[in-house]
């Protein structure tokens, strides 16, 4: 691969996507409008010969096909990725998710360029009836907009490999850990834990059980389909993102309070779902990917350890006050 567009490439996985790109040699064009990535996370990014920034919106159909001429891959990571207020912004996920990769399918379209790596979610299983659940599993019911949002955009990356003779690889990603994760739960309980470390107020029973993969494991995962492929025109492929492994709330709650070494008071807002939207269990097969030769390298509670190690060493980075991040 010599030149690569990452869209959302300032973010938590999109910059650790782009730094191993360009790791293995190609030349990385950035897109973000830096809502929630960091300058941080791509400062040494920048520094490499061959690096372009393109920052502005992704919604900016010009600025896109500049992002993307001369690009072999284009891995679209930027979304909105907050799932939990979503039926406070009923448009946002149109959008900034569907909307956006529309657009960054016709700068590609435009451009000749027709390679696409997608980053969607277990979510669109909404809550399945088979576990784990396997990418062709029954059509599911969208229990959040998020999740059709992002389950329209797999069906755009589709449709354009079926018309176009694109490449499409669809990514459905449990929730991901590791250096700069900077949302979800273990970085709510932390941040809660920091702010006043004698309660924890957890959303729903705590005996939901979620799934977890390390930010490493996933880029690899990422690559590993990447060049299996490379000579695929026409081929849309869907691939989840996983482990094998689960974890209880309240059990990643008791490894926070145990690395912290705190023992707050810990309450339960009750119900089997922390919100309108969250799975009370998830759990892919991800027997496909691993037909590719890819395994995780970390457990989740390795992947939880590591992630809590960053957050140490990073005070500034997670502690800052919401919203501040640029
Ligand atoms: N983190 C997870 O656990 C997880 C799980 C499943 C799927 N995903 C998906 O993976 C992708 C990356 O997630 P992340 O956790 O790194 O999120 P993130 O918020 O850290 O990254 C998204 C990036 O996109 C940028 N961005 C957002 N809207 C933009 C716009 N309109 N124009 C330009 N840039 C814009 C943000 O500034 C940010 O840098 C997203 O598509 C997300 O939906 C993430």
């Amino acid at each position: 691969m010599k030149r690569a567009c990452v869209t959302g490439g300032a973010g938590f996985i999109g910059s650790t996507l782009a730094d191993r790109l360009s790791a293995d040699g190609a030349e990385v064009n950035v897109v973000d409008n830096f809502r929630t990535g960091r300058r941080e996370f791509v400062a040494g990014l920048l520094e490499r010969p061959g690096t372009r920034l393109f920052e502005g919106d992704v919604l900016d159909a010009e600025l896109m096909r500049e992002a993307v001429r001369g690009c072999d891959w284009v891995f679209h990571l930027q979304a909105n990725a907050d799932v939990r207020h979503g039926l406070e912004h009923p448009l946002r996920d149109l959008e900034q998710n569907t909307i956006a990769t529309s657009t960054v399918l016709e700068a590609m379209r435009a451009e000749g360029v027709t390679k696409i790596g997608f980053s969607s979610t277990g979510s669109v299983y909404g809550e399945p009836e088979v576990f784990p659940t396997p990418e062709d599993a029954p059509f599911p019911l969208q229990t959040s907009l998020y999740a059709a949002s992002k389950l329209a955009g797999e069906g755009l990356i589709g449709a354009y490999a079926h018309g176009y003779e694109f490449t499409g690889l669809v990514f459905r990603f449990v929730s991901i850990l590791g250096e700069r994760y900077t949302h979800g739960h273990v970085f709510d309980f932390y941040r809660a834990l920091r702010a006043d470390p004698t309660r924890l107020r957890v959303l729903g029973d705590g005996r939901q059980e979620k799934s977890y993969l390390y930010v490493g494991d996933c880029i690899e995962a990422i690559m590993t389909a990447v060049g299996a492929h490379e000579e695929t025109p026409g081929e849309a492929a869907v691939y989840n993102l996983g482990t094998d492994e689960t974890v209880v709330v309240d059990d990643s709650v008791a490894r926070i309070v145990a690395h912290m070494g705190l023992e707050p008071e810990v309450e339960h807002t009750g119900g089997k779902r922390g919100w309108k939207g969250d799975s009370p269990l998830i759990r892919l097969d991800c027997t496909k990917i691993r037909s590719l030769g890819w395994a995780p390298t970390l457990t989740i509670p390795e992947a939880i350890e590591r992630t809590l190690d960053w957050f140490e060493a990073n005070p500034d980075i997670v502690l800052e006050p919401e919203g501040s991040a640029s």
